[in-house]
C-alpha cells in the first residue's frame, strides 16, 4: 500500500515543481517583464535580470522553501515555530499576510482583464479594427465600473473554488494540468511569431544587449522584477515550501521553478517582440502593451482572431495559477492559525479582497482622480508592494535564516537532514547572509531616494 508520507502537501516532486511554477509564472512574466523590458532597452536589461534570477532570486526561493518546509506551516506559523517564542519575528508573518491580500487586490484587476479579452478576442470582436478602435476598447473597458468588477470578481471566484478544494485536488492538480497547456500554447504562439516576416528586428531587441541603454534604475527595475517575478518576500514560497515532501530536494527544485519562470518570461518576449517589430509598433509602449499594442498585432497577422485567444488563454492561466498561491497564502494562516475550516477561510478572503480590490478597478474610472502622491490607488498599491513590502519582506527574512537561525540547522533542512551533500551550502549561505541582504538595502534606499 502507498502511504503519503506528508499527507498534509504536494504529492511528489513535479507536483510541487509545477504548483510553485504556476505561483511564479504569471502576468510578471507575460504582462510586466516585456513591458518593462521594452521601457528599458531590451537585451541589456534581460541579461542583467538572468543575473539576478541566477545569483539572488535562485538562492531566496531557497530561503522561503526551507522555512516552509522546516516549520511545516504557513507564513505566520512558520515565523512563530522557528523563533523560539521571539514574538517580533512573528509579524514578519503578518506582514507577508498583508503583503500577499495588497497584491491580491491589484493583480486580480488585472488578471480579470484576461476574460473580458479571451471573450472579445474569442468572439472576433477585436479583428479588423484600426489601431485607435483598438484603444478605444481597452479605455472604454477599464474605465467602466460594472464590467471589470464582474471580471475581477469572476476571477477571485475562480481561484477561491480551486483553493476550497485543498492543496492537492486544488492546487497540485491545477498546477499539473495548467502548466503543461500554457507551456504548449506558448511554444506555439513563439512559432506564428518568429514565421512572421520582419521578425528579426524583434529578436535583435531582445537578445542583442546594448549596454549604452541600461541606466542604473533599469538595473534596479531588473532585481525587482526578478522577486516579483519569482514570488520572493512575502510568503508564498514559505507557504509552498512547507507542502514540499521531506525526500525532496530543495536547491533542485528551486532551481527547476526559476528556470520555468525565466523561460516564459523570455518565451513571452519572443512572442511579443518580433510581431511588435514585424508590424512597426512601439516596443516600449508601457502597462498597455498587452492589451493595446498585441490586438494591432494580431489583426495585421495570417489567422490573427486565434491567435489572440490563444494569447488571452494564456495570459489567463499564467495568472490563474499566481492568484491561486496568493489566496492559499491567507488561507493556509486562517486555516492553521485561526482554526477556520478552509472553505469559509477561502470565502471570506475572497470577498475581504474583492472589497478593497474594488477599489484598484475603480482607480482606472470613476475613481482615476482619487490619487496620493500623485498616484492611483492600483499605482499605489503596485508601488507599495513591489517595491517596498516585497524587497523588505525578503530582507528581513534574510537577516531572520542568515543571522537568527542555527547555522546547522539551515544546513541540515537543506541537506535532508544530512543525506544529501548540499555540496553548494556555503555559497548559498554568504549569498543569504551578505550579497543578498546588500542587494535588496540597495533596492529599497534607490526606491526610497528615486
Ligand atoms: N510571481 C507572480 C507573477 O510573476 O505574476 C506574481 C506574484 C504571485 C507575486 C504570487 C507574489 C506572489 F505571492
Amino acid at each position: 500500500m502507498s502511504t503519503n508520507p506528508t499527507p498534509r502537501g504536494f504529492t511528489s516532486n513535479i507536483g510541487a515543481i509545477l504548483a510553485a511554477a504556476g505561483g511564479a509564472v504569471g502576468l510578471g512574466n507575460i504582462w510586466r517583464f516585456p513591458y518593462m523590458l521594452g521601457q528599458n532597452g531590451g537585451g541589456a536589461f534581460l541579461l542583467i535580470y538572468i543575473l539576478f534570477v541566477l545569483l539572488i532570486g535562485i538562492p531566496l526561493m531557497m530561503t522561503e522553501f526551507i522555512i516552509g518546509r522546516r516549520s511545516q506551516r504557513n507564513v505566520v506559523g512558520a515565523y512563530k515555530a522557528l523563533s523560539g517564542g521571539r514574538k517580533g519575528w512573528v509579524v514578519l508573518g503578518i506582514f507577508g499576510i498583508v503583503a500577499a491580500f495588497l497584491i491580491y487586490a491589484f493583480y486580480s484587476v488585472v488578471a480579470g482583464w484576461t476574460l473580458n479579452y479571451i471573450v472579445l478576442s474569442g468572439s472576433g470582436r477585436l479583428a479588423g479594427l484600426e489601431p485607435d478602435a483598438v484603444a478605444n476598447v481597452f479605455a472604454n473597458f477599464t474605465q467602466g465600473s460594472f464590467l471589470p468588477l464582474l471580471c475581477q470578481l469572476l476571477f477571485l471566484a475562480l481561484t477561491g473554488i480551486v483553493i476550497t478544494m485543498g492543496v492537492q485536488k486544488g492546487i497540485e492538480k491545477v498546477g499539473k494540468i495548467l502548466m503543461p497547456i500554457l507551456f504548449l500554447l506558448l511554444i506555439l504562439m513563439c512559432v506564428r511569431s518568429l514565421t512572421l516576416s520582419g521578425s528579426q528586428e524583434g529578436m535583435k531587441f531582445l537578445f542583442k544587449p546594448d549596454f549604452s541603454k541600461l541606466t542604473g534604475q533599469s538595473v534596479l527595475s531588473a532585481l525587482g522584477q526578478s522577486f516579483f517575478s519569482l514570488s520572493i518576500g512575502m510568503g508564498a514560497m514559505v507557504t509552498y515550501g512547507s507542502y514540499i515532501r521531506k525526500e525532496d530536494r530543495l536547491f533542485k527544485t528551486s532551481i527547476w521553478i526559476a528556470l520555468c519562470d525565466l523561460l516564459v518570461a523570455v518565451l513571452a518576449g519572443v512572442v511579443i517582440f518580433p510581431a511588435v517589430f514585424a508590424f512597426g509598433m512601439d516596443p516600449a509602449s508601457g502597462p498597455e502593451l498587452v492589451y493595446v499594442v498585441l490586438p494591432n498585432v494580431f489583426n495585421n497577422m495570417p489567422a490573427g482572431t486565434l491567435f489572440s485567444l490563444i494569447f488571452f488563454l494564456l495570459l489567463g492561466i499564467a495568472a490563474l495559477t499566481s492568484t491561486i498561491s496568493l489566496l492559499e497564502i491567507i488561507v493556509a494562516f486562517a486555516v492553521e492559525e485561526l482554526h477556520w475550516k478552509r472553505t469559509t477561510a477561502s470565502l471570506v478572503s475572497t470577498l475581504l479582497v474583492f472589497v478593497v480590490g474594488a477599489f484598484c478597478t475603480l482607480s482606472f474610472g470613476p475613481l482615476q482622480n482619487a490619487k496620493l502622491f500623485d498616484r492611483t490607488i492600483f499605482d499605489l498599491f503596485d508601488l507599495i508592494t513591489a517595491s517596498y513590502l516585497m524587497p523588505i519582506g525578503a530582507l528581513l527574512m534574510t537577516i531572520f535564516l542568515g543571522w537568527c537561525y542555527p547555522k546547522a540547522e539551515v544546513k541540515d533542512e537543506l541537506s535532508n537532514n544530512g543525506t544529501l551533500k548540499a555540496r553548494a551550502f556555503e555559497l548559498y549561505y554568504i549569498i543569504l547572509r551578505y550579497i543578498a541582504p546588500l542587494a535588496l538595502v540597495i533596492i529599497l534606499i534607490s526606491g526610497i531616494i528615486g
